[in-house]
């Protein structure tokens, strides 16, 4: 086999104690609190110690309920660290790995994410990245003055401006403006420190950010929204996009209409790095696999996979039975290409909603494969290698279980077969993924900012 010129992105993306409903009750994963720091520490170590790219903790700041409080008391979802806080904090127990973290544009302000993912970058030595969320549900609406959401495309509206912004914060600070000359007495070079004087429908931001430009120039920007306007988003804005693909044939053709819309707007397609979420789970054989499997799904209360599934749809379907046929679901204000894949693969495969439902709460509409590791080696080559794929986000099933045998089974074969570096090649999370530091907008455009200035 011709050894291949690019390599394959790998990162994790860690749910509390495990990305299946049932994977903190598993036999085989470890009884975790899931606000300790240490279990989190230890993941990104081993994580590191796989040379993967990125940890990445995802978040929502609600909880979700559907059909009274008791709906996801089976699950962990309810309590977790607030995730930039987190990476904050894994910055000092590691020295390679990227560190990835939600945070919403629909409930914050440009400014203080702005600052915060700066301040992220320059604590871990240029390893942070923030996945932009429009955040999909009314629970979190409603702990933030709102009864119901805002608008899906409005939210994307907001999410475009709001990135804007943010990466016009991020360079308002040029390199080199801290010169720090104790005998003239001058901290700053003045004349290299910029307002951006913005004023959008949305925000109004007279900046400069007080915190100086970051070690990557711009932290990693990732999206993980699949809409018309969430590819938009992605194509335009991020470095990574993180999605949800339940076979090859469909990410393939995601993966080309995400490089053509990046190429769209005048980007080198190679600078969009298509990353689908995957659970993946080794077993030594496949009998052993699919015993995992099932020992798994049977810790999945019936009444519980069928929340999970009403929150995948956007559409309450607990008064239905499970021998059910999927009504007509409305287009949801909530996540939407998560929503209509769901869908797809109900009416595709003829499922009723209980097997639909037993789907769906195990991986959601993400790829799962339990099997060997040369199996699931060969899954990531595969996928890599025809198209469909930059590289993967593993989501573990359970921890640490499902993410050390990843690391130290699978991870070898992929390095053998040339697909996965061996070591960490450069300093910073952008060096590491082969992108270019971006240049400083206000260099390029000494015009910038410069009318009408709120500066007095
Ligand atoms: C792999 C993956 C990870 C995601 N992580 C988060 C997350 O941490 N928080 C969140 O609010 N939404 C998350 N989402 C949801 C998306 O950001 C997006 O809000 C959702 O897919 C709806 O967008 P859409 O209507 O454009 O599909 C994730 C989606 C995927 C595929």
């Amino acid at each position: 086999m011709t050894k291949p010129t690019r390599r394959m992105v790998l990162a994790t993306f860690i749910h509390n104690s495990g990305a299946h409903p049932g994977g903190w009750r598993y036999p085989g994963a470890e009884a975790v609190d899931q606000h300790d720091f240490k279990h989190y520490a230890r993941l990104a170590q081993t994580a590191e110690r796989g040379k993967l790219h990125c940890y990445f903790s995802g978040d929502s700041q609600g909880y979700p309920h559907i059909s009274g409080r008791d709906a996801f008391a089976a699950t962990d979802y309810a309590g977790k660290l607030e995730p930039t806080t987190l990476l904050a904090a894994l910055a000092v127990v590691t020295s390679d790995i990227g560190l990835i973290a939600t945070a919403s544009t629909t409930y914050n302000e440009p400014y203080a994410l702005a600052r915060r993912f700066a301040s992220i970058d320059h604590i871990s030595g240029g390893r942070a990245g923030w996945n932009v969320v429009t955040s999909a549900s009314d629970s979190e609406a409603h702990n933030f003055g709102r009864d119901v959401q805002m608008d899906h495309d409005d939210r994307y509206a907001r999410a475009e401006e709001f990135v804007d912004v943010v990466k016009a914060l991020w360079d308002s600070w040029e390199d080199g403006a801290a010169i720090r000359d104790r005998a003239a007495g001058r901290y700053f070079d003045t004349a290299k420190v910029h307002q951006l004087n913005h004023q959008g429908k949305y925000f109004k931001v007279a900046g400069p950010l007080n915190v100086g430009r970051a070690p990557q120039g711009h932290p990693i920007i990732v999206q993980a929204g699949g809409s018309d306007a969430g590819r938009g988003l992605s194509a335009r804005t991020a470095d990574m996009i993180f999605t949800a693909q339940s076979s090859l044939e469909k990410a393939k053709v995601f993966y080309d209409d995400m490089k053509m819309r990046a190429a769209g707007f005048g980007r080198d397609p190679a600078t969009l790095l298509v990353i689908p979420s995957v659970q993946l789970m080794v077993r030594s054989t496949e009998a052993e696999a699919k015993r995992a499997d099932e020992e798994l799904l049977a810790l999945i209360p019936e009444a519980l996979s069928l929340r999970t599934l009403s929150l995948q749809l956007g559409f309450d379907l607990t008064g239905y039975s499970p021998d059910d046929r999927l009504p007509e679901i409305p287009l949801t204000n909530g996540g939407q290409w998560v929503q209509q894949q769901v869908i797809a693969m109900a009416r595709a495969e003829n499922l009723t909603i209980g097997a639909l439902a037993r789907r769906v709460s195990v991986s959601r509409a993400s790829f799962s494969l339990s099997g060997t590791p040369e199996q699931i080696a060969d899954m990531c080559e595969t996928w890599f290698l025809q198209g469909g794929a930059d590289g993967f986000s593993l989501s573990p099933n359970y921890l640490p279980g499902a993410l050390d045998d990843f690391v130290d089974q699978v991870v070898p074969i992929l390095q053998q077969r040339g697909l996965f570096r061996t070591d960490y090649e450069g300093d910073t999370l952008r060096d590491n993924l082969g992108l270019a530091r971006p240049e400083n907008s206000f260099v390029l455009d000494p015009t910038l900012g410069s009318e009408p200035s709120m500066w007095r």
